[in-house]
């Protein structure tokens, strides 16, 4: 059989003090094998050990390959289990990774090795910004979701509540930095662990991007149709397609950070912001408990769900505004579809409760409410401040 080729993608940033901040993300199957291998490259200078901070829930061997990878270089190992869920994104289990490598005595120059998901990249990310005023991170994802998206890009930190005692809400990624990964090593075959939901989920981000690409740097425009074609196969673990997937998804992605690594462009640069699209949506939703699937079965949405009904009510809110016809919200719905994601769920609140819910999304600039809505397939510009009425009609159209 002929093995599966491997892609590397270089992902650039101006130097810092004299330091090059670019950095490789290396995707194919097995490549975790290669990790002692791949880390001195990328750090430039032997490397003589390495914090791991990894989901507990991940399979031992897949442990063991890691630390045997790292073994095999002289690279020595110190762990740290995580549980891989949004509520333990927290200062809390922030400060234990620090306690990790204080206790350790970890030095500026040691590195945080992530291998999970995008709870744990976004955890051990954050930990490794602020220990000893930044550290080396290096990125491991084992979800689709966090190949495509959390992995690259350097966004971290952890989720805080906010408001007065009895009307706390639970704000996401509220307290973090940006810091950029030294190295992110994506090895597809992770993915045979993952749940049928979670591989969902992460398809969620890749029709995201599809609804995005010709509108950002280096636009691939034919990543809609390609998408759209190729959902299906994705879930079946096709090792080609998954490879493909993944390596035009982290292109764009990488494309679009490497200009805007601050999320600071005007809003029709088509900078960073363009990637929030659906997430102020779902950010309003995600946490929230008693959904449901239209059919009845209990819901409590992954990111990655959210994302999805977030979606299809950008494009209902751009097409009550005029911006899109009905074609590009056929078109979401399609492929959430195909990638086995819900476009609508029961239980939501009433919508005045949702705007409320939307304007603590910390991508509220300047307390204007600005949301990222499709014009076209494929193309989408930032709208500040819509007419309320426009964004109920978005939740409309995903009350199942
Ligand atoms: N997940 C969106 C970003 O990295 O900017």
């Amino acid at each position: 059989m002929t093995p599966l080729p491997i892609s590397r993608i270089r992902v650039s940033f101006p130097p810092d003090a004299g330091r090059d901040r670019s950095y490789e993300v290396v995707i194919g199957a097995g490549v975790l094998h290669s990790l002692g291998e791949l880390l001195p490259i990328a750090l430039g200078r032997a490397a003589g050990r390495a914090l791991v901070v990894f989901d507990e829930s991940l399979p031992r061997d897949l442990l063991k390959a890691a630390h045997g990878a790292l073994a095999e270089h002289g690279i020595e190992t110190e762990t740290l289990g995580v549980r891989a869920a949004e509520g333990e994104k927290s200062w809390a289990v922030t400060e234990a990774i620090l306690k990790a490598l204080a206790n350790a005595r970890f030095e500026r120059d040691d590195p945080v090795i992530a291998l999970g998901g995008g709870v744990i990249g976004d955890l051990a990310g954050f930990a490794a910004a602020i220990y000893r005023r930044g550290v080396p991170v290096i990125q491991c994802p084992t979800t689709l979701l966090a190949m495509v998206d959390a992995s690259v890009g350097g966004k971290t930190g952890v989720n805080f509540t906010v408001g007065p005692p009895g009307g706390e809400l639970l704000a996401k990624n509220l307290v973090g930095a940006f810091h950029q990964p030294r190295l992110v090593v994506i090895d597809t075959s992770t993915l045979r662990s993952l749940s049928p939901r979670h591989l969902s989920a992460g398809l969620a981000e890749c029709i995201k991007h599809a609804m995005i690409c010709g509108s950002v740097p280096g636009p691939d425009p034919g990543l809609t149709d390609w998408t759209r074609a190729n959902v299906g196969p994705a879930r079946s673990l096709d090792q080609g397609v998954l490879g493909e997937l993944i390596a035009r998804n982290v292109a764009l992605k990488a494309r679009v950070v490497e200009r805007d690594e601050r999320e600071e462009a005007a809003d029709e640069a088509g900078g960073r912001a363009f990637l929030n699209l659906g997430h102020t949506f779902a950010h309003a939703v995600e946490t929230l408990g008693g959904l449901g699937l239209p059919d009845g079965r209990p819901l409590d949405l992954l990111h990655g769900e959210a994302v999805a009904l977030g979606l299809v009510s950008a494009a209902r809110t751009a097409r009550v505004l005029g911006l899109c016809d009905l074609e590009v919200e056929e078109r979401v719905r399609q492929m959430l579809e195909a990638a086995g994601l819900p476009s609508a769920v029961v239980g939501l609140p009433e919508a005045r409760a949702l705007l409320t819910r939307m304007s603590h999304d910390k991508k509220a600039r300047g307390g204007v409410r600005r949301l990222v809505l499709p014009v076209g397939v494929g193309r989408v510009r930032i709208v500040a401040d819509p007419p309320e009425g426009a964004v109920e009609a978005g939740w409309d159209a995903v009350r199942g």
